[in-house]
């Protein structure tokens, strides 16, 4: 039997990476789950990783910065995502492709009906199963965001845009309501364990 496929999204600094880690210890102490893994976009693979590092640092034309994000996939779906699922294997990713809806489409204003014809070719009918959309507004993600490590080329970038990203991210679940769970991450982390825990039972 395939594998589930679950995806972590957020604005920088909602705090989903968190919540990973743990979420899959939960889904392995399973007896239905099986192997789970775990990975990240963009990155997942050697090549996506150096993808990454280009993303996250060099400065580049708005739609380079979109097909990179989609290439770096194609190479995820390829190599990790794919051979999982068919193996029966969970995969959880820390983000996928409603990242690229949320940065390139909300905070960079790059036409959503490009992205779509991208998500098509590079992923096909593939769509994650469930989506956990951790939530939280501008000011507490930027609390949690200042006095970390040095910002990267997305966490440097302006209020407007996150509130952009943000909003995309909501209009997403709205409108997928069966694949998205919205959770308040303003929460503690032991209350956001007891709804994940929840969402997790009904999986
Ligand atoms: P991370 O810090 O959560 O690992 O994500 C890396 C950054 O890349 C984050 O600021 C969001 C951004 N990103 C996009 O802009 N588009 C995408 O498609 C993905 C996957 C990430």
């Amino acid at each position: 039997m395939r594998g589930k496929f679950i995806t972590f999204e957020g604005i920088d600094g909602a705090g989903k990476s968190t919540h990973i880690e743990w979420v899959a210890e939960r889904l392995r102490a399973r007896p239905d789950t099986g192997h789970v893994v775990t990975t990240r976009e963009p990155g997942g693979t050697p090549l996506g990783e150096d993808l990454r590092q280009l993303l996250l640092h060099r400065p580049m034309h708005l739609e380079t910065e979109a097909l990179l994000m989609f290439a770096a996939r194609r190479e995820h779906i390829a190599e990790v995502i794919e051979p999982a699922l068919a193996r029966g294997d969970w995969v959880i990713s820390d983000r996928f492709t409603d990242a690229t809806f949320a940065y390139q489409g909300g905070g960079r204003g790059l036409s959503l009906d490009r992205l779509e014809a991208l998500e098509q070719w590079v992923q096909g009918d593939l769509q994650p199963d469930l989506t956990l959309l951790f939530d939280v507004p501008l000011e507490t993600a930027s609390e949690r965001l200042a006095g970390a490590r040095s910002p990267d080329k997305f966490e440097a970038e302006s209020r407007a845009f996150f509130q952009r990203t943000r909003a995309e991210y909501l209009r997403r679940a709205e409108a997928a309501p069966g694949r998205f769970r919205v959770i308040d991450a303003t929460r503690s982390i032991e209350e956001i364990r007891v709804t994940l825990e929840e969402i997790l039972a009904s999986l």
